[in-house]
């Protein structure tokens, strides 16, 4: 079994046992299971589709449907429904646009179907469990390891879309972190974006149209594919290594500019741990069991069933020790490009 560091740490507030009054498991006495992610293109919902998947049948769910939304709401929302008619137990949603599945979390719901919200919350639609890591703390690890190396300075905010829910939980985060900095006139903020994809083109468009508008010295980026567009605009200008720059999945690409200077961190988040997680659940609501302790969120209108876990800050001094060790890559994936004599050998 792979050694993941991370304490598989619960939020404490709240802790209460999630409820299901109910069994769904539709009548035909197998387990279903749909999973529904919003894209393919980023590489992390590649390992969560494998891992839930194989979870899932482990625990006795006879099938898992997998459907691709293509970043599509109406697509989405129509591969729920076409599910929720193929007689799913248990509807598994990374959702596009927070906003846009109310409509169908209710007819799963009329139709005897649970709802896990998978790592983003759907909002005004009272989903049976939102499981996710924890993206507060996400957005928190941003600030802290931005404010440890540029403490003064002047800082670009370029945010995930805002389709997204997680992007303002993250934005909170790292706000919570800076702000009494940004008070104090210590950091200034150049600009804020909410860009409209998860796409390292998309952020590439925008920094390259910055670059030269005025300059900067950290740039919080919502994830590592906004990261990688970023620093390639800012290497053609030849300023990559000089600004700092966070992330978050722990791509192989970021792991190796973290080691190679281009990248300051990233928020390294083991999939195996979310998509083990969901994968019981979704097996246990489909069963109609408890699904053991959870926290409650408010997802604008209900308070929901919560289980979030706990991310970890990665940097160059600790890739040896978290993601290394862990097994998420080898570390001839991450120092690929780097001199094998400069190869970390032992905790530094
Ligand atoms: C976010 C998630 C990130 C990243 C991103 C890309 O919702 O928090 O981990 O995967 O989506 O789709």
């Amino acid at each position: 079994m792979k050694r993941v560091i991370v304490a598989v740490a619960i939020i404490s507030m709240l802790l209460t046992s999630c409820k299901t009054e109910q069994k769904f498991l539709n009548d035909d006495g197998v387990i279903k299971i749909g999973f529904i992610p919003e894209t393919m293109t980023v590489e992390r919902w590649q390992r969560d589709r494998e891992i839930f998947v194989a979870k899932a049948k482990e625990l006795g769910a006879e099938e898992v449907l997998v459907k691709n939304a293509y970043e599509d709401t109406e697509l989405q929302k129509e591969i729920a429904k076409d599910m929720v008619d193929a007689g799913v137990d248990v509807l598994v949603i990374i959702a596009y646009d927070k906003d846009a599945l109310t409509d169908i979390v209710e007819y799963a719901h009329q139709n005897n179907v649970k709802v896990i919200a998978y790592d983003r919350l759907i909002r005004n639609a009272n989903v049976d469990l939102y499981i996710s890591f924890d993206n507060y703390r996400v957005g928190e690890l941003m600030g802290q390891a931005a404010y440890a190396a540029v403490p003064q300075g002047k800082y670009l905010f370029l945010n995930g879309p805002e389709t997204d829910n997680n992007v303002y939980m993250i934005r909170d985060g790292y706000l919570s972190i800076i702000q009494p900095a940004i008070d104090s006139g210590d950091i200034v903020v150049m600009g804020e974006t909410y860009i409209s994809a998860w796409r390292d083109e998309v952020s590439y468009e925008y920094m390259s149209d910055k670059i030269g508008e005025f300059d900067f010295d950290v740039i919080i980026a919502g994830n590592d594919r906004v990261a990688e567009g970023a620093i390639n605009a800012l290497s053609e200008n030849r300023m990559s290594g000089d600004i700092f720059v966070t992330g978050q999945d722990a791509e192989i690409a970021a792991c190796q500019r973290i080691v190679e200077g281009t990248q300051g961190m990233t928020v390294y988040k083991p999939i195996d741990v979310l998509a083990e997680g969901a994968a019981e659940c979704a097996v246990k609501l489909a069963l109609g069991e408890d699904i053991g302790p959870c926290s409650k969120i408010s997802d604008g209108k209900y308070m929901v069933d919560y289980i979030a876990y706990e991310p970890i800050s990665v940097n160059a001094d600790n890739m040896l020790d978290t993601i290394i060790k862990d097994g998420f890559y080898t570390i001839e994936q991450v120092y690929a490009n780097v001199p094998k004599d400069q190869w970390p050998t032992e905790k530094k």
